[in-house]
């Protein structure tokens, strides 16, 4: 089964095709291969404004789309003929730019007479997590077996910080989100007052690993908003205004050139730590099988390391998974994976009846 993924929710234009094998009397888990994964960023030409402006990104999809739709044809030597399945997100994101995905894929599902299936994006950033063979996931980590229900995912990328209960596949439930700002948010608004451009979340990591050359003894203690509250509920903006104040002190005595490694570290500190800890304690009091991070954010190395450190201290005998660090952003790949599970579940949506959602919620 071949499956043509389509993404458009923000600044970023994801076309793939990925090939499915699967054989349940054999085993539970499909394998995916990927054959074709093209993502056409907008973050420079967002960068220049701080962040992405709805309308640039849209006019940008619509320039790109059928272009980079060729080239995964012509990557893969695929026919459309061999396609078996379309799967486009369908919300949440900017209506503008989920407009420009979801126009393409219903037109496409007409003219090829194909299956279409609509696809919430943050469902899509979990089912990242599949995007690995057999052989990856054995070495991903020594606890492995299959995923197993229940799952406990961190959904953290620029726009949702959401702690996710999964029963079974298709089956959600949010325990716990963010009351202001998303974590990725919270990285990109603090790079910006440090000077660094979007998307801040990796440019915090880079200045962030700076520090082991510091040789001054600069001190800053950012709050960890919520790590305590007794619900599964995260807060990002008072971390952000306590970085301005913060920041705002420092210069007194300092050069940006000089504080910048120190805050980013802590900023990238303050920020795991409240996702890790409230991550873990939450999947203890579900009791999961299985707990998984997704999202763009999720790519951070920090997040990554102390989330298998935790988990394999306290949860030791819960299996821990998360995408490789490619999948982690925006991507079609792993809207094209999401769509076989609704394949799965024969959950499509006639392309007549197809509409954006840009406030979907799982
Ligand atoms: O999932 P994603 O690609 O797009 C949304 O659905 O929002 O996530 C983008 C977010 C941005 O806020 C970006 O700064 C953050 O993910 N991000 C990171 C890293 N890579 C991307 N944050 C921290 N560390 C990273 N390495
Ligand atoms: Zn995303």
């Amino acid at each position: 089964m071949i499956i043509l993924g389509i993404e458009t929710s923000c600044d970023e234009t994801g076309v793939a095709l990925v090939k499915v094998n699967h054989n349940f009397s054999v085993s539970q888990f499909p394998r995916f291969s990927v054959l074709s994964n093209i993502v056409s960023s907008q973050s420079k030409i967002h960068a220049k404004y701080g962040g992405v402006v709805p309308e640039v990104a849209a006019r940008k999809h619509v320039e790109v789309i059928l272009p980079i739709l060729e080239q995964a044809f012509q990557q893969t030597q695929i026919s459309f003929r061999d396609i078996d399945l379309i799967a486009v997100t369908r919300g949440p994101g900017l209506v503008t730019s989920l407009l420009v995905g979801v126009e393409t894929a219903r037109t496409l599902a007409y003219v090829w007479e194909k299956p279409l299936v609509a696809i919430n994006h943050i469902e899509a950033h979990i089912y990242a997590n599949w995007l690995m063979s057999l052989r990856e996931l054995k070495t991903q980590n020594s606890n492995f077996k299959t995923f197993e229900f229940p799952i406990l995912c961190l959904v953290v990328s620029g726009g949702h910080t959401e702690l996710v209960l999964m029963q079974e596949h298709g089956k959600y439930k949010v325990i716990g989100r963010t009351r202001d700002d998303a974590a990725g948010e919270c990285f990109d608004k603090t790079a910006k007052i440090l000077g660094l451009g979007y998307p801040g979340g990796p440019n915090i990591a880079k200045m962030a690993a700076k520090i082991e050359n510091q040789k001054l003894k600069i001190k800053i203690v950012l709050p960890r908003p919520m790590i305590d509250s007794p619900n599964f509920d995260f807060s990002f903006a008072g971390l952000k205004t306590a970085v301005l104040y913060g920041v705002r002190d420092l210069l007194k005595r300092y050069s940006m050139e000089e504080i910048a490694p120190v805050i980013a570290h802590e900023i990238q500190e303050a920020i795991v730590d409240v996702l890790v800890s409230k991550a873990i304690r939450a999947a203890k009091k579900f009791g999961v099988k299985t707990v998984m991070l997704a999202g763009g954010v999720s790519a951070n190395k920090r997040l990554r390391k102390q989330f298998v450190a935790v988990s394999k201290k306290e949860l030791p005998d819960v299996k821990y998974r998360m995408p490789d660090s490619k999948y982690c952003t925006d991507n079609a790949a792993m809207i094209a994976v999401a769509g076989f599970f609704h394949a799965l579940r024969k959950d499509f949506t006639p392309w007549q009846k197809l509409k954006v959602d840009p406030n979907w919620e799982l």
